[in-house]
């Protein structure tokens, strides 16, 4: 029998919206079990789709653990990271798990491997701020992370080898995932250049990726002391410590990769202000170059990256002291830092690359 009161029809749909947003760490905590335990790798090492039974043998666990896997799986393949293959050269068909687009995207060995961004993200150092949110809001208005740890998240990394890799790690994959795309569709932006300073640029792999792809260009990783100092330059890479609050050099491009988005509107005029110090003027070729999110704000376009926008800005709340940008929120600071203009090139999917003029 169905209901038909639309009433009562709107209030089971208002407990279904309810549960699914209050259910979703769980789907994305079951994407981090299927990433440690190295499934999607043992799905591509098999060949051809893996039955349930061939999944828990190469999972070296007892068979009697095989209704967890099938729990795990069913989840992950409802959500979009595995789906259901038939062996096709079986006379008696045999279903069995194969990647999708998303799980190619998790394999260890692959350039565009986002496994070590999926467990950082959710990793208990990451995650332990979100139960301090509510302190954002009260009189004394502190960062959920320093209650949650004591201390900010660039001194965590600091003091926390394990965390810092695990962090730098994931920098290193997206790094790996967005140059894949730059070098390919975006080249026209670094030709020509002479030098590029990656500001807060990690452990080096944007500089290594671009100082191959444009041989004459020498490439500077400028970042914090427990991040470059034991890094070692080569060819044209070179690794330069400091402080962006106290210190720029000097370069033809300025590269901010994911960095704006971690600090407030006054924070990012100082860096900003900084940068322009340190570069050219336009006509010599000297430009800012920013990697980050442009929130979406037309309501067409697909709703699940804007909410993926804005799940990031939340995190951008809870673990900095920074946040994600309408291009109108953009400009504003470009122009308060004293550049002139900007162009914004949608190439990256959820994120854009920002070119700032003096
Ligand atoms: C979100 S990560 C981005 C890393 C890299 N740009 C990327 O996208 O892969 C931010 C980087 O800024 C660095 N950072 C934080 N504060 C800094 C400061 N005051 N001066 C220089 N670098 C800083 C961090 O150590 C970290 O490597």
């Amino acid at each position: 029998m169905e209901i038909i009161n639309g009433d009562t029809k709107e209030l089971l749909e208002a407990q279904a919206h309810v549960w699914k947003y209050t259910f979703n760490y769980i789907t994305s905590m079951s994407l981090k079990c299927a990433v440690q335990l190295g499934i999607p790798d043992i799905i591509y090492n098999h060949n051809k789709p893996i039955t349930l039974s061939e999944l828990v043998k190469s999972l070296s666990i007892h068979q009697i653990r095989s209704p967890y896997v099938y729990r795990l799986m069913r989840i992950l393949v409802h959500s979009g990271f595995f789906s259901i293959g038939k062996h096709e050269h079986l006379e008696e068909e045999e279903e069995g798990y194969i990647l999708t687009a998303s799980s190619r995207l998790l394999l260890k060995n692959n350039v565009t491997n986002l496994s070590p961004f999926v467990l950082m993200i959710t990793d208990p150092v990451k995650v332990a701020p979100f139960h301090f949110m509510s302190a954002l809001f009260q009189e004394t208005e502190t960062i959920p992370i320093e209650a949650a740890h004591g201390m900010s998240l660039w001194n965590y990394c600091a003091q926390h080898p394990e965390f810092n890799k695990c962090f730098h790690d994931a920098m290193a994959c997206d790094a790996n995932f967005v140059t894949s795309v730059l070098v390919k569709d975006c080249k026209t932006i670094f030709e020509g250049s002479q030098s590029l300073l990656d500001v807060g640029g990690g452990t080096g792999t944007v500089a290594r990726v671009l100082s191959e792809a444009f041989p004459s260009m020498r490439c500077k990783v400028f970042d914090l002391p427990h991040v470059v100092s034991n890094l070692k330059g080569s060819g044209n890479i070179e690794f330069v410590v400091g402080d962006m609050f106290n210190f720029i050099p000097s370069a033809d491009i300025i590269l901010l990769k994911w960095i704006m988005h971690d600090w407030s509107d006054e924070e990012c005029v100082m860096i900003l202000k900084k940068c322009r110090e340190a570069i050219p003027s336009k006509e010599k070729g000297g430009k800012i170059v920013i990697i980050d999110i442009v929130i979406q704000t037309d309501k067409r376009k697909n709703d699940e990256s804007t909410e993926t926008q804005l799940c990031f800005d939340i995190l951008m709340m809870v673990v900095l002291t920074g946040k994600e940008r309408t291009e109108t929120e953009w400009e504003k600071l470009f122009l308060e830092a004293g550049f002139t203009s900007y162009k914004i090139t949608n190439a990256l999917g959820l994120r854009s690359i920002i070119e700032v003029f003096p």
